[in-house]
């Protein structure tokens, strides 16, 4: 029996409960009994109605199914996280639309490398921050398939104070999401083969390491512990907004860019701990054997110069262009470390430091040595709520002769996209990228997304990499440019 629930709503903050959800497990069952909890049943969902403003602000009505899918895995940990909704675009401002081969944007609202769930939602998440019409909205408005997938974060604990969402368990998730997807290929809706994924900050991370990682086998033992599909994990492309990633080489990376800007109290961070770890960056730079055009290998010395070139002047370039004279005129003389010759911004590397201004964090910013960090307890494991995951940390709190728990840096891997484009680079990888990062955003070092960007491009993928001048942490500017970029790169006729 199938019950079809037709919601019709007003707008995006109608979305109704969805009520006497068909599972189709019997039919299922029928079918394919070993697989029966993997399938997907097409015929469940609810129709909702939602106004979705796209971002040159004109209103749309779209009507869709939303699929609420209980589990994308055989043997959940926790469903809770462990579940996905797609919502599936019917109808555009009246007009039918199939979006049966349609591109899939699949979004995490991983945070923190919290826990993210999407069981209790009931409709698609149509609004992001500050009430803007989140990326989810904008691609359902484009006609695509939209996939929300919850997932494990670091301080999920059961009865017996057992972490059970700690690293790896996030992309563990995320690739279990994945898999669902691909094995479903045909029943579920829209084009497995164009999926692409977003996220910001440590869903950024994650987002960047999915496309990394596919279909790398160090993850197999843990996709079969909680019933994976079989399927590929690999994506077509990757989304990433100030990924906050290169974990364990990060408090290296954050002195080294901003080693000499003040805490927001006008302090400056110990100077021997950021002198330390900004020293022993030049090293773990030079092993990822980086080159850029126009720069030969990046170093210590140069990656300045070519974070300054590559994105920080045309930011500030792009900024100012799109100003009007006046706007401009204002600007510029509010900034004097800031030099526009009618067509470019130029400036040095020590003027944006300053104007940057506060960094955010203390150092070492991410392996605190008091373990206080978010990334301290996504390295948690057992009970452990939370380990040093870097030598330097270790030895600092716990002596010289210290060594990281044995466990460590396979997770520190997996958990890595780095590890998966220069250690072991791997064929499965996304092969387009869109990167994002704010100038003013130290939630991590300016290195991070460059790097990333630097070494994603040297491999000869598709990468578009842009920085939002003046933007803080979690900025998306350019969100409808996105959706486009989806459609162009996947061959789809944008509406
Ligand atoms: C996030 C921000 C951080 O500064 C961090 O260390 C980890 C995650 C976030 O916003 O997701």
């Amino acid at each position: 029996m199938k019950r079809r629930t037709v919601v019709k709503g007003l707008g995006a903050a109608s979305a109704v409960p969805a009520v006497g959800l068909a599972t189709g497990s019997a039919r299922a069952a029928s079918r394919r009994p070993a697989d029966g909890p993997l399938l997907f049943d097409p015929a469940a969902y609810t129709e909702q109605t939602i106004g979705i403003t796209d971002t040159e602000g004109v209103a749309h009505e779209v009507v869709y199914r939303f699929h609420k899918v209980a589990s994308y895995v055989a043997k959940p940990v926790d469903a809770t996280y462990q579940s996905l909704n797609i919502s599936v675009p019917v109808r555009i401002d009246g007009a039918a639309v199939d979006a049966a081969d349609a591109p899939i944007l699949f979004a995490n609202s991983v945070g923190g490398y919290m826990p993210s769930s999407v069981a209790n939602k009931t409709g698609i998440t149509a609004t992001g921050m500050g009430g803007a019409t989140s990326r989810q909205g904008l691609a359902l408005a484009a006609g695509y398939v939209v996939v929300e997938p919850g997932a494990r974060g670091r301080t999920l604990v059961d009865a017996n104070g057992t972490y059970y969402g700690t690293a790896p368990a996030a992309i563990v998730d995320l690739k279990a999401a994945v898999r669902y997807l691909k094995y479903n290929q045909g029943r579920v809706p829209g084009d497995v083969h164009r999926i692409a994924s977003c996220g910001t900050s440590a869903g950024g991370a994650l987002s960047s390491l999915l496309g990394a990682s596919g279909d790398s086998p160090l993850y197999e033992p843990y996709l079969r512990e909680i019933g994976a599909a079989d399927a590929s994990d690999a994506i077509f492309a990757t989304g990433a907004w100030c990924p906050i990633t290169d974990l364990e080489h990060a408090d290296m990376a954050y002195e080294w860019c901003w080693g000499s800007n003040p805490l927001a109290s006008g302090a400056l961070v110990d100077r021997t701990v950021s002198g330390e770890l900004s020293s022993a960056y030049g090293p773990y730079l030079a092993s990822l054997k980086l080159r850029a055009r126009g720069f030969g290998a990046l170093t210590a010395r140069n990656l300045d110069d070519y974070l300054l070139k590559t994105f920080m002047r045309p930011s500030a370039t792009k900024y100012l262009a799109a100003l009007s004279d006046e706007a401009r005129a204002a600007y510029l003389a509010a900034h004097p470390f800031l030099t526009w010759d009618g067509t470019e911004a130029t400036f040095t590397w020590a003027d944006f430091l300053t104007h940057v201004g506060a960094r955010k964090k203390n150092a070492p910013s991410f392996d605190a040595f008091d373990l206080s960090t978010p990334e301290c307890n996504l390295y948690g494991t057992g009970t452990t709520a939370a380990r040093h995951f870097t030598l330097y940390s270790l030895r600092h709190a716990a002596g010289d002769s210290a060594h990281l728990d044995e466990d460590i840096p396979a997770k520190l891997h997996l958990m890595n996209p780095m590890y998966h484009l220069v250690d072991k680079v791997n064929a499965g990888r996304s092969r387009h990228w869109w990167i994002r990062l704010g100038t003013k955003d130290s939630d991590t070092s300016h290195t991070v997304a460059g790097n990333l960007s630097a070494r994603l491009t040297d491999l000869g993928d598709d990468v578009d990499t842009s920085y939002y001048w003046d933007a803080g942490h979690g900025a998306d500017q350019d969100p409808g440019d996105f959706i486009e970029w989806i459609a162009s790169v996947s061959g789809h006729r944008h509406r």
